[in-house]
């Protein structure tokens, strides 16, 4: 079911850099969609960088809360919910979008196949959507440490919740419930069709580009089709962004993991779960519009942070300081 509330997935339009002027926490009340643009966090006197004080990791920044030890916050929770972005993929080999050899960076108009509108309106942009998952780098990936350390520690420790930006399917292969899994922008494996309830597995529609049709049309219509994402423009699902909204104000710790924090609305989770007392860190190398009010700031490589995160969560020690 998609929401009329929740608006259109949007890059940075003309009304986000307006909101731009609102904290995180008031735009976290807005289920209209929008991206947070580019902004460096404030730095305001109420937000202190401190030096790290865990032995076990390393926080950078510390806002709005005394300078306690990261692990003492972690120990023990019992839902811990993780909001994941493209940055925790990279280490399996699936670029991101907007880190320094992000796709976005690297070729700034690709991003325009990423909207509805001229997905819908222009073959040459379908054509060239689709050749960009042909032999894409997703098609091969492998969960990572990261994607292990969340699958394990709901095994072994606390509930833990995934709210995903990514559509690579790699928290479910490393092992956590998919009923587990919120996908915030859909997913790869399957593809629909814009003018019928029809639904394939995107494997067939890839198979068809392979033969030559690079513009696939749905068999039963003839109508567009378009892999289960949720392109700019489009809705997200209301029933799973309702559910990832009620599970970040439930979380004792949420973890923002590998994401610029820079696409509406499911950046604002962040904003929420802080709104309700959950412990907010930050796991991403580049700064996000959300660090300052997160508890924590890790810039350190995800795939060695996350699993440590997750240790601290238990009280395992992973390794010596
Ligand atoms: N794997 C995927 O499914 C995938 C890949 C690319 C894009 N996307 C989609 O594109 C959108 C992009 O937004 P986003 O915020 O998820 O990604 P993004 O590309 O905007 O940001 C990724 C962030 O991760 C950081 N990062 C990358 N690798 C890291 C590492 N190993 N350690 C620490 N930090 C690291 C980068 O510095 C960057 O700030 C999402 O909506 C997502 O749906 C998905
Ligand atoms: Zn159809």
């Amino acid at each position: 079911m998609r929401s009329r509330l929740d608006g259109p997935l949007r890059p940075w339009p003309k009304t986000v850099r307006l909101r731009m002027a609102v904290s995180c926490l008031d735009r976290a009340s807005s289920s209209r969609c929008s991206s947070a643009g580019r902004r460096e966090p404030s730095q305001g006197s109420h937000h202190r960088a401190v030096a790290g004080t865990d032995p076990v990791v390393r926080p950078v920044a510390v806002a709005n809360l005394p300078p306690v030890n990261l692990t003492d916050r972690l120990r023990g929770a019992r839902l811990v919910a993780a909001l994941t972005g493209a940055g925790i993929s990279t280490a399996s080999g699936v670029p991101d979008y907007r880190g320094p050899d992000g796709v976005w960076t690297r070729d700034p108009g690709a991003m325009t196949a990423f909207t509805v509108e001229n997905f819908m309106a222009d073959a040459a942009v379908r054509r060239k959507f689709w050749r960009g998952w042909l032999g894409h780098a997703v098609w091969q990936a492998q969960p990572n440490a990261a994607h292990r350390a969340l699958a394990d520690l709901d095994r072994q420790g606390a509930a833990v919740r995934v709210l995903t930006q990514n559509v690579d399917g790699l928290h479910q292969r490393a092992g956590l419930a998919a009923r587990k899994v919120l996908e915030l922008h859909g997913t790869l494996r399957t593809t629909r069709c814009a003018g019928c309830p029809a639904r394939f597995p995107t494997s067939e529609v890839l198979a068809r580009v392979e033969r030559g049709d690079d513009d696939p049309a749905c068999p039963a219509c003839a109508g567009i089709l378009q892999p289960d994402i949720v392109l700019f423009g489009q809705l997200l699902d209301g029933d799973v962004l309702g559910r990832a909204r009620r599970v970040a104000a439930a979380s004792e710790v949420f973890l923002a993991v590998g994401s610029s924090l820079q696409v509406e609305p499911a950046a604002s989770l962040c904003a929420v779960a802080a709104r309700a007392g959950a412990t907010l860190v930050v796991v991403n190398r580049d700064p996000t519009p959300y660090d300052a009010i997160a508890a924590f700031v890790l810039r350190d490589d995800i795939e060695t942070v996350v699993p440590e995160l997750c240790a601290a969560v238990t009280g395992t020690r992973l390794r010596p300081t």
